[in-house]
């Protein structure tokens, strides 16, 4: 006998989110509990966000994202890193660099930071996101109000100039393909909510930006 409409979970849309699931229908039903949101943020005294960083290899995300949640941590609020290496190690250790992979690597890693935002707490993810509609698809699955589009605009002469982790040099000599801002495309952000280059910045005074961005936004006080 066929399941009432109301009890069958609609699968989502296949444009917005890669279908992973057998096909066919399923029956998953959503259990609430009673902490709710505001009891949270009442608890945890901040309002959950996810600060996107989006930039080039090399370009600081990691060292900026650590740092702010140090900052925060010494502030008194709970916050945690999402960084596109340390995440290929574990959870994404089966995907590689071509488009898709790394939209799967955007869907996962945005469905974690939406947990850990439904969780209270302030995310900062470090990934490449070299695709616009990618980081479209994060906003979309975290969510509007909680979501900001930070670019860490440093220019590519500068990340290859710093190069810290031998890539580059490795991409140019044809040893890694499919390598970002060498032989891969990074679509800038149009109109991000932030920019940073640290090009021209200190860790510090770009550290002092975006605390100052969280507060402005009421994320912190
Ligand atoms: S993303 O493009 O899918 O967002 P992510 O941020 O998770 O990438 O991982 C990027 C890191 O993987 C880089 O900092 C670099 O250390 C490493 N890496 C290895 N191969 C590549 C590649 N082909 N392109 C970009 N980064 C690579």
């Amino acid at each position: 006998m066929p399941l009432p409409s109301s009890l069958q979970t609609p699968q989502p849309p296949a444009a917005a989110v890669p279908s992973l699931a057998p096909p066919g229908l399923r029956v998953v039903i959503p259990h609430l509990g009673r902490v709710t949101a505001d009891l949270r943020e009442h608890l945890l005294q901040q309002r959950p966000v996810t600060l996107w960083l989006t930039g080039l290899s090399g370009a600081g995300k990691s060292t900026l994202a650590y740092a702010l949640e140090e900052e925060l941590h010494g502030l008194g609020f709970a916050s945690f890193v999402l960084d596109g290496d340390n995440l290929r190690h574990r959870l994404n250790r089966d995907l590689g660099f071509s488009a898709a992979e790394r939209s799967e690597n955007i869907r996962r890693v945005a469905e974690v930071a939406a947990l850990m935002n439904d969780a209270g707490l302030l995310v900062f993810t470090a990934l490449i996101s070299p695709q616009r509609s990618d980081r479209a698809m994060a906003r979309a699955l975290i969510g509007e109000h909680r979501f900001l589009e930070v670019h860490v605009s440093t220019p590519l002469s500068v990340c290859e100039g710093r190069d810290p982790k031998g890539l580059y040099t490795m991409a140019r000599a044809g040893r890694i393909p499919q390598f970002t801002g060498v032989s891969a495309p990074y679509e800038a952000p149009e109109s991000p909510d932030f920019s940073i280059d640290t090009a021209h910045l200190s860790l510090r005074e770009a550290c002092t930006q975006l605390l100052a961005l969280l507060r402005q936004r009421g994320y912190i006080r």
